[in-house]
């Protein structure tokens, strides 16, 4: 059984779906992890596509969800530490814009979800990726909510960010995942839509888990 959350940077996909996997005890999958993963790749080809797609050949890619966080090793070596630096964050849409980069994800992605139950959440899972998933959502909330979150969470490590900065970037990154020819960012027609500008962070994982053990249920 497979549960898809699309939906912009920033609008809560990812600490609601993790919530809810831990609540419920099922798996839970980051394909923005995996894109992330894989631009560490195109960064050791120096940017070079024709080295980068021999070392995304040559590599074996591996990740599940343990302890609260979704982990990826590369060739047997964790690389989860790796993969939320500023410069993956510059060069990521890029590189998830590349055709054959996505079908080498989804392809990942489909053979992982085959067995047992799962929650996922990207970009394009409700639409390209998993489009007869059990049951999709797309959440979103308004840019300066979902910049508001992103500062939050990343200044205390970062001392200089100022809110501007975070929320040029989340509309830059918007623009890119939802303007990309290949598989952009777009609601399903039969997502669930959750707008979560006025929504807590509980009343999220509530509504999710509900639809979920409902289908369970039934
Ligand atoms: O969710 P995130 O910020 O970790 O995603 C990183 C990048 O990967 C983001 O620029 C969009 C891209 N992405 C994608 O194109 N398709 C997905 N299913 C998930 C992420």
């Amino acid at each position: 059984m497979i549960t898809v959350i699309d939906g912009p940077a920033g609008s809560g996909k990812s600490s609601t779906a993790r919530a809810v996997a831990d609540r419920l005890e099922i798996e839970y999958l980051d394909s923005g992890a995996l894109y992330r993963a894989i631009t560490l790749l195109y960064l050791q080809a120096h940017r070079n596509e024709t080295a980068f797609f021999q070392l995304l050949q040559q590599k074996e890619i591996s990740f599940c969800y343990r302890d609260r966080q979704f982990h990826i090793e590369i060739d047997g070596r964790p690389v989860t530490d790796r993969i939320r630096t500023p410069r993956v964050a510059e060069h990521v849409s890029k590189v998830a814009a590349m055709r054959d980069v996505r079908a080498f994800v989804n392809r990942l992605m489909r053979e992982a979800v085959a067995d047992g139950v799962y929650i996922a959440e990207g970009r394009d899972l409700g639409t390209a990726v998993f489009p007869d998933a059990d049951l999709k959502f797309y959440m979103s909330a308004d840019i300066k909510q979902r910049a508001r979150r992103r500062y939050e969470e990343r200044k205390p490590d970062n001392p200089d960010l100022t809110f501007e900065e975070v929320k040029q970037n989340i509309e830059q990154r918007d623009r890119k995942d939802s303007r990309r020819k290949t598989d952009p960012l777009k609601k399903a027609e039969d997502a669930i839509a959750i707008d979560t500008t006025n929504l807590s962070f509980e009343q999220q994982v509530d509504q999710i888990c509900l639809h979920i053990t409902n289908l369970m249920k039934s």
